[in-house]
């Protein structure tokens, strides 16, 4: 097959734009207000690029977002027809409250070949790296996962560090995973950068364990399967209203979603851009009439993993764009 073009390239460029007009909000106590910021960057950005781009992971349905919507049509509109999952950012709280982690992420795969989760804001999770990959089954025990991702990394239980959201519903999951001996990071939020970190050797994390969202949920997956790790899910209902109106959707909240069910094609792209400090990617840095961006950029079909480091012209941006960030 001939090299052809890299979307990612281009994807990155969409997530940076979000990012620099987030990171102006970190500390400042307003979610809302760095929302809107990221998500109008993202959407002019995203409209530089030549695709016929439908929105399946966005910003909640069209009554609730006025941009990048569920089945909002973006980017040029010539081809490739792709899905977009678009999480402008993954951590408002963090950038809001001035602390760490918080990301710009956004992923295109082939039209058709992502998993829409609806109304459910909610997905049990097991992520892994390369190494594990194939080896863990959210159906299992958490017990038998811990010793199978032992197994594959040729380590033993109590060597392994699992990643979990700090929340309450976790309690029995963190009961379960120190009797099986394993090392526990609690993170506040985030757990897209949590996914990518169990196929990041240095981070030091195996695994990603927990309920947390579902549009977080399809992007991991996206990051996941073009960095050759693994995400598995299932659709988690707060209560019976909710469990009854997906059965009358046609949502099974009892199915084990498998990487394929989450995205199904290999042609992925995916591109994350730090918007406050974190372990894998740094927080975007402002200087005088520029700025400092950290990307990771990722090809599905190559499996290339770049980093990308940016320094931005600000005020050349400004005139150029008519986007003051
Ligand atoms: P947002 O910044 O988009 O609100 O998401 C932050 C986050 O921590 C996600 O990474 C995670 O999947 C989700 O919230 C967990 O939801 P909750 O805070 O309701 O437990």
């Amino acid at each position: 097959m001939e090299p052809s073009r890299n979307l990612a390239l281009e994807l990155v460029r969409v997530t940076e734009a979000a990012a620099l007009a987030a990171g102006r909000y970190m500390g400042r106590g307003d979610k809302e207000a760095a929302d809107r910021a990221a998500v109008e960057a993202m959407r002019m950005m995203m409209s530089t690029v030549h695709m016929d781009g439908c929105v399946v992971i966005g910003e909640g349905e069209k009554d609730q977002a006025p941009m990048l919507y569920h089945n909002e049509r973006v980017g040029s509109g010539d081809a490739p027809e792709v899905d977009i999952a678009v999480d402008p950012i993954d951590g408002t709280r963090p950038l809001a409250m001035g602390n760490l982690n918080s990301i710009a992420t956004a992923a295109i795969a082939p039209r058709g070949t992502m998993f829409y989760p609806g109304p459910f804001v909610y997905m049990d999770k097991l992520a892994v790296g390369s190494e594990a990959k194939g080896m863990v089954d959210l159906d299992a025990s958490v017990a038998d996962n811990l010793a199978q991702i032992a197994k594959a990394k040729g380590s033993s239980v109590d060597d392994l560090t699992v990643i979990i959201l700090d929340r309450p519903r976790h309690a029995d999951l963190i009961a379960q995973v120190r009797r099986c001996g394993a090392r526990i990071r609690l993170i506040p939020d985030g757990d897209v950068a949590a996914a990518l970190m169990t196929a990041w050797p240095e981070s030091g994390i195996d695994v990603l364990m927990g309920i947390g969202g579902t549009p977080e949920g399809v992007l991991a997956a996206c990051a996941l399967r073009a960095m050759g790790g693994e995400i598995q899910g299932r659709l988690y209902a707060r209560d019976d209203e909710e469990r009854s109106r997906g059965q009358q959707l046609g949502y099974d909240f009892r199915k084990r979603l498998t990487m394929d069910d989450l995205v199904s094609s290999d042609d992925v792209f995916f591109a994350a851009t730090g918007i406050t400090d974190g372990e894998l990617l740094r927080g975007v840095k402002y200087f005088g009439s520029g700025a400092r961006t950290d990307s990771l950029v990722v090809r599905g079909l190559t499996g290339t993993v770049r980093q990308v480091r940016a320094t931005h012209q600000l005020s050349k941006l400004r005139n150029y764009t008519g986007v003051s960030y």
